[in-house]
C-alpha cells in the first residue's frame, strides 16, 4: 500500500464528486484546437492535411507523431499512443479529466460553471488561493525589511554583499530578511487581517504562549517560486552560524508547497534550459543564485535530497539532458544518485560533475569565474552509469564476490534503458561497461537481456493478478475488524503522540527522522482533521514547533511542561501501552519483541489506523454522493471509487493483521 496511490485516489475522488456543468464542457469542446494544444508541448510541422512531430511519449529521432486537425486526434505510429486533446493533457501533463478541463477553460478564457463542487475540493482551492496571497505579502514584507530597514541593511544585506551577491540578483530572486524581533512579521500579518490558521499553515509563524511568533527570525529569506513565478514557500537561512538550529528552515508541506514537486529556480531557468538543451542540477539555493549571477541560468536545485519522479518529469518537460553539479564530498551526491535509475527509465541522459574538494558550485564559480566554470563543467562531465560503476568498483576493491555484485548491479541499471528506440544506446553501454569490467560482452549482454525479460514477465503476472483480484461488484458493507478501531476512545490518536515523543528523533530513513516522516505523512494525507482530541492535537503541534525550532523534544519536555494538564496527560499516555498490546496480542496471537526494536512498525501501524479512519470517511462521503447521483456515468465512477476504497481498506486491514505489538 503506498501513499502515492492513496493520494492519487483522493484526488480522483475529489474530481469525481466535482461536476462541471454540461454547458461549460460543451463550450470548451467547441473551442478546442488540437494543433494549438498539442503544439504547446510538441514542436509540430505541417505535412499535407496533418501535422507531424517527435512523439512526446517515447524517444525517437525521426518524427512519427501525427496530429489531425480535422479529426481532432493524435496518433503515434511509433508507440501506438493515440487520443484527443483531453486525453493528451491527461497523459502528457498527468492531469485528471477535470484538471484538463480547467486547463482548457483557462486557456480559452471560459468561465467554468461548477455544479455541486465538493466542499472539500472548494476548501482546498480557497486555502491554496489564500496561501499564495499570504506568501506574496510575506515576500514583500521581507524584501522591505532587507532593503529599507536599518537592521536589514546592517545585518542581512551586508552579509549578502559580503558573499558577493549583486543588487540586481538579490532583486531578481526577491531575497529578503525576517527581522530578529519575536513577532515583527506576525504582527504585520495580523494587522493586515490575515487568517491565523492560514498563517500557521504557511510555516511563517508559530504559535507560542498563545501568540503568533515569527518562525524565521533573523534569517535571510529565499522565496521559492512555481513555474509561473508564484511564491509557493520559502527557504530561510540562518546568518550567524549556530550549530543548535538548522542552517535552513523550509516551508512545511501544505496545499501549495509540495516538496517532491518543487525545483528551486525553475521559474528563472526555463528559457535558458530550452536554449542550452541542458539542465544543471545543484544542491542549494545559493548555488542557483550564484550561477545565475555568473550568467549560467539553466540551473535548478533539488534541496539536497534525491530526485523524485515528479521532479524528473518536470526536468524532462524542459530537456532530456540533465547534468548534476555537486560538491564531491557531499552526502548529497549519494542521495542524488539514488533517484537516478528512475531518470534512465524516463529516457533522461544523466551526466555528473563533481566540483573540487571543499567547494560547492556557489563558492567555485565565485572563485574561478563564469567562463572557467563553464569550461570545467564541459570537461568534467561524466556519464552517470560509468560514474556509478567507478564508485562501486572502488568500494569492491579486490573482493571477487563484491565484484560480481557490481556486475549484477550495473546490469540492472542498464536494463532500465529498455525502450525499443534506445536499443543502440543500451548496446553502447553494454560494450563499454564490459570493457571497463574486463568481462566478455556476449555474457554481459545476455545478463542484461535476462533482467529485462524477467521484469516483463513479472509485470505481466502482476497485472494479471490485479485483474482477477478486483471484485466486479461493489463489496457489501460488513462488519470488519476495522470497526473495532473506530470506537470512541482515542488510543490510536494517542499512539501518534506517543510515537512522536518516544521515537521522533530516531532515524526513519537516511534522510528523515521519524518526526519529520510523521509530519510529512500527516500533511500529505491531511490526517490532522481526524484527530478529535484537542489535547493530542496540542501535543503534536507543540512537539512540531519545538522540533522545527531545532530543539530535541522528548517525554521529559512534556512531563515538565508548565501546564500540568499536559504533563498529566503524557503520563497517562505513557501508561496505556500495555492495554493496547494485550488486546492485540489476544486478537492476533503474535510474538512479543520490544517496542523499542519495532519502532518503525509501530509508527507504520499507528498510521494505518488513521488511514483506515480516513478511508472510512471517504467511503461514507462517496456513498452519500452515490445515493444522490442520477447520471449513470457518474454512478459508475462512484462505484469504481467505492471498489477502490474498499480494496485499500482491505489492504490496510491485512497489514494491520500482521503488526506485532508488545
Ligand atoms: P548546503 O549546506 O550545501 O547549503 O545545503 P548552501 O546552499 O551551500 O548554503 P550556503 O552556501 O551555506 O549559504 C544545500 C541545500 O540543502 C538544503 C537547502 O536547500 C540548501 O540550499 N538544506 C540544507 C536544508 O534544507 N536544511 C539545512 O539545514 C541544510
Ligand atoms: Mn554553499
Amino acid at each position: 500500500m503506498n501513499i502515492l496511490n492513496l493520494l492519487n485516489n483522493w484526488n480522483l475522488l475529489h474530481n469525481f464528486t466535482l461536476l462541471i456543468s454540461q454547458e461549460s464542457i460543451q463550450q470548451i469542446q467547441s473551442r478546442i484546437d488540437i494543433i494549438d494544444i498539442v503544439g504547446t508541448f510538441v514542436k509540430l510541422k505541417k505535412r499535407g492535411a496533418n501535422y507531424l512531430g517527435n512523439c512526446p511519449f517515447h524517444n525517437e529521432k525521426s518524427p512519427s507523431f501525427t496530429v489531425s486537425p480535422t479529426k481532432e486526434i493524435y496518433k503515434c505510429f511509433g508507440c501506438g499512443k493515440s487520443g484527443n486533446s483531453i486525453s493528451f493533457l491527461m497523459e502528457h501533463e498527468k492531469y485528471s479529466y477535470v484538471e484538463s478541463l480547467r486547463w482548457l477553460a483557462n486557456r480559452y478564457n471560459i468561465e467554468l460553471e461548477e455544479t455541486e463542487t465538493s466542499p472539500e475540493f472548494k476548501a482546498i482551492q480557497l486555502t491554496s488561493d489564500s496561501l499564495y496571497i499570504i506568501n506574496n505579502f510575506a515576500r514583500d514584507f521581507f524584501r522591505n525589511a532587507l532593503m529599507k530597514t536599518e537592521e536589514g541593511n546592517d545585518i542581512a544585506l551586508s552579509y549578502l554583499k559580503e558573499r558577493g551577491f549583486r543588487q540586481d540578483i538579490i532583486d531578481k530572486f526577491q531575497l529578503g530578511y525576517n527581522p530578529a524581533a519575536r513577532d515583527e512579521f506576525a504582527n504585520a500579518a495580523l494587522e493586515g487581517q490575515y487568517n491565523k490558521d492560514l498563517l500557521l499553515k504557511t510555516g511563517l509563524v508559530v504559535n507560542r504562549d498563545e501568540r503568533l511568533q515569527d518562525n524565521y527570525r533573523g534569517r535571510i529569506i529565499f522565496p521559492i517560486h512555481n513555474q509561473s513565478g508564484k511564491v509557493l514557500g520559502f527557504g530561510a537561512r540562518i546568518i550567524k552560524t549556530n550549530d543548535k538550529s538548522p542552517k535552513y528552515i523550509n516551508t512545511p508541506e501544505n496545499e501549495i508547497y509540495v516538496k517532491s514537486k518543487i525545483l528551486y529556480g525553475s521559474y528563472f531557468a526555463r528559457t535558458a534550459i530550452d536554449k542550452a538543451n541542458e539542465c544543471l542540477l545543484v544542491e542549494g539555493y545559493t548555488d542557483v543564485v550564484s550561477l545565475h549571477q555568473a550568467g549560467i541560468e539553466n540551473v535548478v536545485a533539488s534541496g539536497g535530497t534525491s530526485l523524485t519522479p515528479d521532479q524528473l518529469r518536470l526536468i524532462k518537460k524542459f530537456t532530456k539532458n540533465l547534468t548534476i553539479v555537486y560538491d564531491g564530498d557531499s552526502a548529497g551526491i549519494k542521495a542524488a544518485l539514488r533517484g537516478l535509475d528512475l531518470a534512465l527509465e524516463e529516457g533522461l541522459e544523466v551526466k555528473l560533475v563533481l566540483v573540487p574538494d571543499k567547494e560547492d558550485p556557489d563558492s567555485y564559480v565565485n572563485k574561478i569565474g563564469a567562463a572557467a566554470f563553464n569550461e570545467f563543467v564541459k570537461n568534467n562531465k561524466k556519464d552517470f552509469i560509468f560514474f556509478q560503476l567507478e564508485i562501486a568498483l572502488q568500494d569492491a576493491g579486490n573482493d571477487s564476490s563484491k565484484k560480481s555484485a557490481v556486475v549484477n548491479q550495473i546490469a540492472e541499471t542498464i536494463s532500465r534503458i529498455n525502450k525499443t528506440e534506445e536499443f543502440t544506446r543500451r548496446q553502447d553501454y553494454i560494450k563499454r561497461v564490459s570493457e571497463m569490467l574486463k568481462i566478455e560482452e556476449t555474457g554481459f549482454n545476455a545478463l542484461v537481456n535476462k533482467i529485462i525479460r524477467d521484469k516483463i514477465t513479472k509485470e505481466e503476472s502482476k497485472s494479471f493478478k490485479d485483474e482477477v483480484n478486483i471484485p466486479v461488484e461493489p463489496i457489501p458493507e460488513q462488519d470488519t475488524n476495522a470497526d473495532l478501531l473506530f470506537n470512541k476512545d482515542d488510543l490510536h490518536e494517542q499512539a501518534i503522540a506517543r510515537s512522536l515523543i518516544e521515537f521522533g528523533l530516531k532515524e526513519w530513513n537516511e534522510e528523515q527522522t521519524v518526526a519529520q516522516y510523521v509530519f510529512d505523512v500527516m500533511d500529505e494525507l491531511d490526517l490532522h482533521e481526524l484527530i478529535d482530541n484537542k489535547m493530542i492535537t496540542g501535543i503534536i503541534s507543540l512537539y512540531r514547533s519545538w522540533y522545527e525550532e531545532g530543539m530535541a523534544p522528548t517525554a521529559k519536555s512534556f512531563l515538565y511542561h508548565d501546564d500540568s494538564e499536559v504533563s498529566q496527560y503524557i503520563i497517562k499516555v505513557m501508561e496505556t501501552d500495555t492495554e493496547i498490546s494485550l488486546n492485540w496480542k489476544a486478537k492476533f496471537e503474535v510474538k512479543t519483541p520490544t517496542r523499542e526494536e519495532l519502532y518503525k512498525e509501530e509508527v507504520t501501524s499507528t498510521f494505518n489506523y488513521l488511514k483506515l479512519r480516513k478511508i472510512k470517511r471517504l467511503i461514507n462521503e462517496n456513498q452519500t454522493a452515490l445515493e444522490k447521483a442520477t447520471d449513470t456515468n457518474q454512478q459508475l465512477l462512484l462505484m469504481q471509487t467505492h471498489q477502490y476504497l474498499k480494496k485499500m481498506e482491505a489492504e490496510i486491514m491485512a497489514s494491520i493483521g500482521t503488526v506485532i505489538y508488545k
